[in-house]
């Protein structure tokens, strides 16, 4: 282990000058903290870390400190989906990871607080508090102010618009079930700031992991980025802020270092909030990578198992009507978790950033009768939908080491769906199909060849399922893959089929028309054609030719060597 030596930042005194630093100022500084924030003003969901860094920089050079700002790129799924680059997104994420390791080490930081943002760097801002064990936290810049619109049936969600909203509002405009001043209403009043997806999709289902595993304060993975674009990041973020660099603080003193907080009951508590929830499926492969950097042994069995025994109770977008921030208003994620202690469903003595145990943090936290009537948390026994019908991990022959199905809390007709495939071998052709009215009522698309390798990098399926939501097909068709969902994509859903099928997985053998079923209460994903023929369809499959999508040394060509499985959590 590379130990903290802060000395040689302190005592260099020409590089201290020449930075722009008193040498003798620097020399006193009793902390370094590495301030690991990927700021970019390309996108909304990351364009505020650099007001909070220089905010953080401030309030550590206050209480006698240095804070060292580290960069690493912060990749919006909004910019990438569906387009040639969506395959940098989960890239995005170990090379976020590594770039705040570098920074941390390289600029022999002692204590680190990760501005977190868009899915992959609140993925990305456990991960090297993890494998550094530096003392630590997250920080989330946080998530979108919701809208409003007068039309229904988005009128009735109040000011719960999100962009979830909008783009499903946009494939209906598309399928003439909105006119045009609708969208445009939609489009005008849909975000009016800075912030991450607004609901519970994966930036904050990343953002409520950091929170729920004890690496975060209590409420500090709901809170609005901002008012509007034209105002300063929200108080709530300025007070989290002020709050965090406290607790590193306190961490430092105390000696509680990052494994001494994300250990196994740690993530059991982080898995159990997510799946009440109703939390992203990228989870999985965030919470696994996360796992490993922790040294903690969790597999994606475990997660299921952990997560079967929990049933819906946060009623958030995509699955209910209400955005991330009106569970903010209610008191957040410590709301949630009160319910869920209080259930019996987690461990109420992992110790936190607070330096407190999770118990003693929702000690003075109102139970839901406190709360009165409200909607937006259910106690556990009246919950939106039992266990295993939002997010589970499923096997079969066309799943040997695993899938992930998303039902978003429904339950199937006749509890399974059955229909013939329909495959494809791009997102590109399978939105033409679509657009074109070519799935009908029954069928079960295929898009493979875009998982880890065969993408690369494992993009998300996420304009193909809102295509289907605006075109009245969401419950209708079911969707499989060896790629991955956005924490916005609903409906009967399968993703991270593992063996890829750029590997070689059976879901490479499937041919138009073979039946395929998806049984939730069993947990099976099964391709109905004989194990021999499966087998005899293999014989003759060859690896796809990346040559096109993969130059010499780019990231790609290091990442299609390196990448595991979905399974696995796609870790390097
Ligand atoms: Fe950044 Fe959704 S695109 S959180």
């Amino acid at each position: 282990m590379i130990q903290d030596s802060p000395d040689y930042w302190k005592k260099n005194r020409v590089e201290m000058r020449a930075a722009g630093f008193d040498p003798d100022k620097a020399a006193q500084v009793n902390e370094i903290i590495t301030i690991a924030s990927a700021w970019t003003n390309a996108h909304r969901c990351n364009n505020r870390v650099r007001e909070i860094a220089d905010l953080l920089t401030d309030l550590i050079g206050r209480r006698g400190g240095q804070g060292l700002v580290v960069g690493a790129p912060a990749v919006s799924d909004a910019l990438t989906q569906g387009t040639p680059t969506a395959g940098y997104s989960l890239v995005s994420r170990d090379v976020a990871a590594d770039c705040f390791e570098i920074g941390h080490r390289a600029h022999h930081g002692q204590g680190m607080i990760v501005i977190s943002g868009c899915d992959k760097t609140g993925a990305a801002a456990l991960m090297p508090l993890a494998r550094t064990n530096a003392f630590g936290l997250v920080l989330y810049p946080g998530t979108s102010s919701p809208g409003r619109v007068s039309f229904e049936p988005y009128a009735a969600k109040g000011r719960n618009i999100t962009i979830m909203d909008w783009a499903e509002g946009r494939a209906a405009h598309e399928s003439g079930r909105l006119t045009r001043e609708q969208y445009l209403e939609l489009e005008s009043n849909v975000m009016p700031g800075s912030g991450t997806c607004g609901a519970m999709f994966t930036a904050n289902t990343m953002s409520t992991c950091a929170e729920a595993i004890g690496m975060m304060l209590p409420r500090g993975a709901s809170h609005p980025a901002d008012i509007d674009a034209a105002s300063p990041i929200h108080p709530d973020v300025q007070a989290q802020a002020a709050a965090s660099v406290d607790a590193v603080y306190r961490l430092i003193e105390a000696g509680i270092r990052p494994r001494d907080i994300m250990t196994e009951r740690a993530f059991e508590n982080a898995i159990t909030t997510i799946y009440a929830m109703g939390g992203s499926t990228n989870m999985y492969l965030h919470l696994l990578a996360i796992a490993r950097e922790a040294q903690v042994p969790l597999t994606i069995d475990r997660i299921q198992a952990i997560g079967e025994r929990v049933p819906l109770i946060a009623n958030l977008q995509p699955h209910g009507p209400y955005a991330m921030v009106s569970l903010h208003e209610l008191g957040g994620v410590p709301v949630v978790m009160k319910e869920l202690l209080r259930a019996g469903l987690l461990h109420g003595d992992v110790m936190t950033v607070t330096g407190r145990t999770l118990a003693e943090n929702l000690a003075g936290v109102p139970d839901l009768d406190a709360l009165g009537k409200q909607d937006i948390v259910r106690p556990v026994d009246s919950p939106l939908a039992p266990p295993n019908n939002h997010i589970s991990v499923l096997r079969g022959n066309l799943a040997p080491d695993s899938c992930v199905l998303k039902l978003s809390g429904k339950t199937l007709e006749n509890g399974v769906f059955r229909g013939p495939a329909r495959v494809f071998e791009s997102e590109a052709d399978t939105m033409a199909a679509i657009r074109e009215g070519r799935i009908q009522r029954g069928d079960v698309v295929v898009v493979r060849n875009v998982g880890p390798v065969g993408g690369p990098g494992m993009p998300e399926m996420v304009m193909l399922t809102i295509q289907l939501q605006g075109a009245g097909l969401g419950k209708k068709v079911a969707l499989i893959t060896d790629g991955r969902f956005s924490g916005v994509s609903h409906g009967i859903l399968i993703g991270h089929i593992s063996p890829e099928a750029a590997r070689g997985g059976p879901i490479a053998a499937v041919k138009d028309g073979d039946a395929i079923v998806i049984d939730p209460a069993a947990r099976t994903l099964t391709l109905e054609v004989g194990d021999e023929e499966i087998t005899a369809r293999l014989k003759t499959w060859a690896a796809p030719d990346l040559s096109d999508r993969v130059s010499p040394g780019s990231v790609h060509d290091k990442y299609v060597r390196l990448v595991s499985s979905a399974a696995h959590g796609c870790v390097l």
